[in-house]
């Protein structure tokens, strides 16, 4: 029999990388959200270093390179893990201080943009559109970063980045379970216009309330036709992922309703509330539904589902709720407390996945698990 040559994104060597590449991932999300708490005056090790680069630590180094990742790992092509190369490279130029590294980080999305374009070619179907969409808000929102625009000034385009590639990936999981076409249609106007809006929102930044409703519909979308809502009723794994994904639309909704009736400034608790209910609540809730889906497609690496996987995930959500409850307060002890409650979920999460890595389990073949991720 023929010896089946693996794909190029998939040999020792190439697993080796993207091994390497999560690490630089893990250590720019650490130092990303210790940025976060010296922001809240929590004494931290090296975070105070990184204070303005808290949002692009965690945006483009952190969540911008995994994504590029799981692409690229998609795609199949050697050629694709350039695109969370230059993003890793990108986010060390920030650890390091180099502020021209900003160009790397430009140089990753347009590699990310020609990798999904490639995806759409091969596959066009809604999904892929819309994460290639993502991409190119998200690398318009480098763009005007590289050239010097504050995070406030672009944070809709980050915003904007998260929802349609989450969006997308429910869709792509969801897809043994149809959708009618009406609502599909439904789906592809909310998209366009959460990108028109968050690409107008650089220069005009009252168009931040107009992106309230849209990000609520699109929850509304999610809670409404998502696989989700008939797995939650399951037991293990998917009812967890289940769990961690409606409560990330709750909160998407919530944020959405909030945003279209304040006014978004440019710092303080407002802000802060309507950030963090999307990058923690929605964001951060649907990487703990999809890491033990995504870890064995990108690194193979197992994440064995425990019950204990609830723990953390509980913490994420409790923490949040007492920072944006001390938000709309203005408490700032309990806004701090929350805070270190989210990042500790964030700890007991990764701890959790690794002690469960340590119970055995059928293996499946490498080729099955990472097919998943196209
Ligand atoms: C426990 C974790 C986190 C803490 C303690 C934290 C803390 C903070 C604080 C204090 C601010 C400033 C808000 C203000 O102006 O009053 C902020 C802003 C921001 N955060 Fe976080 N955050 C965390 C997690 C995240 C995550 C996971 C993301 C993204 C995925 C994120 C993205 C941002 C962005 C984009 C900004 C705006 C940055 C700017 O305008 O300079 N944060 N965060």
């Amino acid at each position: 029999m023929e010896p089946v040559t693996p794909p190029p994104t998939s040999g020792p060597r190439a697993l080796l990388v993207r091994r390497g590449l999560l690490l630089i991932v893990a250590a720019t999300l650490a130092t990303g959200v210790l940025a976060g708490l010296a922001r809240l005056g929590v004494l931290v090790g090296w975070g105070p270093r990184y204070l303005v680069d808290h949002g692009p630590l965690l945006v483009f180094g952190a969540f911008g390179t995994v994504i590029a990742l799981e692409r690229a790992v998609a795609l199949g092509r050697g050629w694709g893990l350039v695109a969370p190369a230059l993003g890793a490279a990108g986010a060390v130029a920030m650890l390091v201080g180099f502020a021209d590294g900003r160009w790397l980080t430009v140089a990753a999305l347009v590699v990310l943009v020609a990798l999904n374009a490639a995806i759409v070619r091969r596959q066009p179907a809604t999904f892929t559109w819309l994460m290639l969409l993502g991409t190119a808000v998200l690398a318009y929102g480098a763009l005007r970063w590289a050239r010097g625009a504050p995070p406030f000034q672009i944070v809709a385009t980050w915003i904007a980045y998260f929802v349609l590639t989450i969006v997308a990936e429910r869709l792509e999981l969801s897809r043994l379970a149809p959708t009618p076409r009406w609502a599909a249609r439904a789906l592809v106007v909310l998209a366009a216009a959460l990108a028109v809006l968050a690409i107008a929102a650089c220069d005009h930044p009252t168009l931040s309330r107009a992106l309230g409703p849209v990000l609520a519909l699109t929850a509304v979308w999610q809670l409404r036709f998502d696989l989700a809502r008939r797995l939650v009723r399951r037991a293990g794994l998917p009812a967890f992922a289940a769990t961690g994904v409606l409560a990330g639309a709750a909160w998407l909704l919530a944020t959405g309703v909030f945003l279209a009736a304040v006014e978004l400034p440019p710092a303080g608790p407002t802000y802060d509330a309507a950030l963090h209910g999307v990058f923690i609540g929605y964001v951060l809730s649907m990487v703990f539904a999809h890491a033990p889906i995504i870890l064995p497609a990108v690194a193979r690496l197992e994440v064995r589902f425990t019950r204990a996987l609830y723990a953390p995930l509980a913490l994420l959500h409790l923490g949040l709720i007492a920072r944006i409850a001390a938000d709309l307060g203005a408490s700032s002890g309990l806004r701090r407390s929350g805070a270190i409650a989210s990042a500790l979920a964030l700890v007991l999460f990764a701890v959790t996945a690794v002690v469960s890595r340590s119970a055995r389990r059928p293996r499946a073949s490498p080729a099955g698990r990472e097919s998943r991720a196209t």
